[in-house]
């Protein structure tokens, strides 16, 4: 109907919904109360199709990431994953790993920009093992790029030399456009920030690297108000620690990329509040940085928090939602004001809660928001 006649057609979006293996299956379930609220109350409609990735695809079908799930993902507008992996899976060959799923995603939909915001929140600022001092105030964007360098360079295996013994082989490689590509989009992301950028890289030994510095460089010609600076990745994991401040914009590798987000996840307390996005051209998938965390699984204990910012980060990107975005984070940043606390980020003095309760009070608080 058009516009003309009175009501606004809603907007319709497909999500994929990838709960996965562990705490996956529960943190997802809050996510998705937070999106039907939004579904709810506001002009879109979401139609969920849940899909079968990870260990608990392997044990029906055989394989991490069966055909109708990449089916699913290549024919919706934004995926939701939970987690992926776990013990019971792990002497599995590499091929059928839980991982894969994720790596074959990555790959099959082109979603070259991981972005990882690392947002510290004043009142968890005791929950990090840094000083208050040292991690106040710190909001960071780390761009890695995610589907090029050793995670799928050629050659790699495992194989026997002459003589009979193995060797290990995997191949650090990444061609100009790979670069330039998610170097526009990190200039792009630093200029909407506060114009400061850092790219990391190992150019002091690694020829991979010497060519990143290259064309990050000549990128930056186009952008002359951003700042950029270079920087070893070992200096980088050093800095990260020692004055996270210093840090606006991160760009860096597929693999130093993995460990810096980690390493920087601590900063804010802990790594079950990191939300991350994976953009293509035209798809994304939004996910927690965190893994599937077995031990904890089925308990009601995990901390759902960052993948209901997860879902923040769809509504921005995907929903061209972003004043609810917004509001969702603040909605999750009130929960935590009001002392709620999963037991990863607990302290004394707080209110401890489950999964579950945490998702409702974020719930209750976006809800408000909303009217
Ligand atoms: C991540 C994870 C993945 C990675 C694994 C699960 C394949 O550690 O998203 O950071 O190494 O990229
Ligand atoms: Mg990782």
């Amino acid at each position: 109907m058009p516009e003309s006649e009175g009501k606004i057609k809603k907007k319709d979006f497909k999500i994929a919904v990838f709960a996965g293996d562990g705490i996956g299956v529960e943190i997802i379930q809050e996510a998705l109360k937070v999106l039907k609220l939004i579904s709810d109350t506001r002009n879109i409609s979401l139609s969920l199709a849940e899909g079968s990735v990870g260990g608990s695809a392997y044990d029906l079908y055989g394989v991490p990431l069966p055909q109708q799930s990449l089916d699913l993902a290549l024919h919706c507008d934004a995926i939701l994953l939970g987690a992926v992996g776990g013990p019971k899976w792990e002497s599995l060959d590499y091929s059928v790993r839980p991982e894969r799923a994720l790596l074959t995603l990555r790959q099959k939909l082109d979603l070259f920009t991981n972005l990882r915001p690392v947002v510290a929140f004043d009142e968890l600022l005791d929950a990090s093992p840094l000083k208050k001092e040292i991690v106040r105030g710190i909001n960071i964007m780390i761009v890695r790029e995610l589907t090029g360098d050793i995670y799928f360079g050629q050659p790699r295996g495992v194989s026997k030399e002459k003589d009979g013994r193995r060797i290990g082989i995997n191949t650090m490689i990444y061609s100009e456009d790979e670069v330039r590509r998610i170097a526009v989009r990190a200039f792009e992301i630093a200029q909407k920030r506060k114009r400061n950028l850092v790219s990391v890289d190992k150019a002091n030994i690694l020829e991979s690297s010497e060519l990143w510095r290259d064309i990050v460089s000549e990128v930056g010609y186009n952008y002359p108000e951003v700042t950029l600076r270079h920087m070893y990745v070992d200096n980088c994991a050093m800095q990260l620690i020692r004055n996270p401040s210093q840090f606006d914009v991160i760009l860096t590798t597929n693999l130093f990329g993995d460990i810096l987000s980690d390493e920087a996840a601590m900063l804010t307390g802990s790594i079950g509040m990191l939300p991350s996005a994976s953009l293509g051209n035209d798809k994304a998938l939004y996910e927690p940085i965190h893994g599937s965390a077995p031990d904890i699984a089925g308990k009601n204990i995990a901390n759902p928090l960052a993948t209901i910012l997860s879902a923040a980060m769809m509504m921005r990107y995907s929903l061209s939602m972003p004043q609810e975005a917004d509001l969702l984070e603040k909605a999750v940043a009130q929960t935590i004001k009001e002392g709620f606390r999963t037991q990863d980020i607990y302290q004394q003095g707080k209110k401890l809660i489950g999964t579950e309760e945490m998702g409702n009070q974020v719930v209750k608080k976006l809800r408000k928001l909303l009217s």
